[in-house]
This record gives C-alpha cells, sequence and structure tokens, in this order.
C-alpha cells in the first residue's frame, strides 16, 4: 500500500515520513517520489490519522525543523547576492567538540565547480571560525532577514573566543540535514556545506591595487570551497 504526501515538500517531509517510519514502521522510499510504502497489514485510516494528528502537532509547537523546506540552491542565488550586498550572511561552523559559533561573512560564491555545487568561502586566519573550520570541513551559510541586520553587525565584530553569540543574540542552532554544523533556525535562507577543497590566497598573484586596499595587515584568506549538500529555506 502506497502514501502520497501530495503538496509536503522538504524537511516537512522528510520529517512525517521519518516519524512515520519510527511509529509504524513502513519502508520510506524516497522524499523525492512523495510516496510512501505502508507494510499490508497496516490500517490506512490510522495512518492517515496519525500523519493529520504529526502535522498539527508540529504546527502547535511552531516546530522548528517542520518550518524549514528543502529547495534547490540554484533557485537561491539571487537572493543570497542580495543578502551578501546587505551584510545579511552568517557562516557557521563547529568544532570537534564544544558549542558552534557564528560570524558575518561578506564575501562568497555560489556556482559549479568538479561537477559539484559549490559555496566558496573566505575565512582570515585570525578568525575563531579559522579554527573550527580546520577541525571540521562542515559549515553552514544562512541569510538573515532584513529586520535582524544589527545581529550580522554584532557577529562581524564579537568573537567566538570570548562571546557566546548564539546566546547573546539569541539566535537558535538547530540540526542540519546533511552536515555536523547547525543552521540558524531565525534565518531565512540556509546552505548546508562540506569541505572538499581549500587553499590560501596567493598574494604574489593578487592583482597589486587589492592588496593595500584590503589586506594591510596581511591576514590573507583562506578560501574553503564546500560542496552544497542541502539548500533549505523558511517554509
Ligand atoms: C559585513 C561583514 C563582512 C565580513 N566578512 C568577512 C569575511 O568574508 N571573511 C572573514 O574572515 N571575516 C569577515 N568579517 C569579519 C568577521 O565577521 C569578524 O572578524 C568576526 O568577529 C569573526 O568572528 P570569530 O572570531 O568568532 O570567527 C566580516 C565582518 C563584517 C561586519
Amino acid at each position: 500500500m502506497n502514501i502520497t504526501l501530495i503538496g509536503m515538500t522538504g524537511v516537512r517531509k522528510t520529517s512525517v515520513g521519518q516519524e512515520l517510519a519510527k511509529r509504524l514502521d513502513f519502508r520510506f522510499i524516497d522524499v523525492a517520489e512523495r510516496t510512501i510504502m505502508l507494510r499490508d497489514d497496516l490500517d490506512p485510516e490510522a495512518v492517515v490519522k496519525e500523519i493529520l494528528h504529526m502535522l498539527s502537532h508540529a504546527k502547535k509547537e511552531g516546530g522548528n525543523e517542520m518550518a524549514k523546506e528543502q529547495v534547490g540552491y540554484a533557485d537561491c542565488i539571487e537572493e543570497t547576492l542580495k543578502g551578501f550586498n546587505e551584510d545579511r550572511v552568517l557562516l557557521v561552523s563547529q568544532g570537534k567538540q564544544g558549542p558552534p559559533n557564528v560570524m558575518t561573512i561578506g564575501w562568497g560564491q555560489v556556482g559549479i565547480i568538479w561537477k559539484k555545487p559549490i559555496f566558496t568561502v573566505l575565512v582570515r586566519p585570525s578568525r575563531y571560525t579559522y579554527k573550527l573550520m580546520e577541525e571540521s570541513g562542515d559549515f553552514t551559510v544562512n541569510i538573515v532577514p532584513p529586520s535582524l541586520k544589527e545581529v550580522a553587525q554584532y557577529c562581524g565584530t564579537a568573537s567566538g573566543r570570548d562571546h557566546d553569540k548564539f546566546k547573546e543574540k539569541g539566535l537558535t542552532a538547530i540540526p542540519s540535514l546533511k552536515v555536523q554544523a547547525p543552521i540558524i533556525k531565525e534565518c531565512l535562507l540556509h546552505f548546508e556545506c562540506r569541505t572538499v577543497h581549500k587553499n590560501d590566497l596567493n598574494p604574489s598573484s593578487l592583482a597589486a591595487p587589492i592588496i593595500p586596499a584590503l589586506y594591510p595587515k596581511g591576514d590573507f584568506h583562506r578560501l574553503y570551497f564546500g560542496e552544497i549538500l542541502a539548500c533549505q529555506r523558511e517554509g
């Protein structure tokens, strides 16, 4: 017996599917197919009732993960560039142990390299984030709503070495779908990335005027090329 989850996409569908799988022991075929296959001995009415109950429960709780839905990264590029232009982009990293850290990034790009969707971010070695990025290759990029722009300003000046920026700014870390570093609930759009390549900016290959303008103290960025493993937005 099959049930098709019409109108449910992304994380909502995945969460419902996974929860149902736990409760009802069905075989969840493929989120992209929106179809779940149930054991023959299950009562379809009871299953539908269970789905409706779960959805209303999630709504009441304002359930974090239920509020996000999975989207294609390519449909989000314009919004991401707007975020960069308006200083509304946050990078979240998490070391092997310890809490996640968030810092504002002003530079980055989304594209295709090695036949993979890639989000490239640039991090200076002086950042606490750099240490965490070196410990774990996972990171997330999160676009802040315009109403929380001040948060991005703060996360771009305070350091995780001596500040818990999540706590100080009331940000909520929620689990990512595919990577270890969390996403930020209060943000609009999220990219989940796993580093597949990194390299240091080479000053001798950089156009000369850029160095005094942007690197007066050295501190040349390390570039992290993260494969985009999932992209979610506010549902
Ligand atoms: C608008 C804005 C954009 C920034 N972009 C970057 C960036 O792309 N790379 C970087 O290394 N630092 C960037 N910074 C600086 C870091 O966000 C800042 O130094 C932060 O405090 C580092 O935090 P951390 O020590 O917790 O990693 C930016 C700051 C602002 C305000």
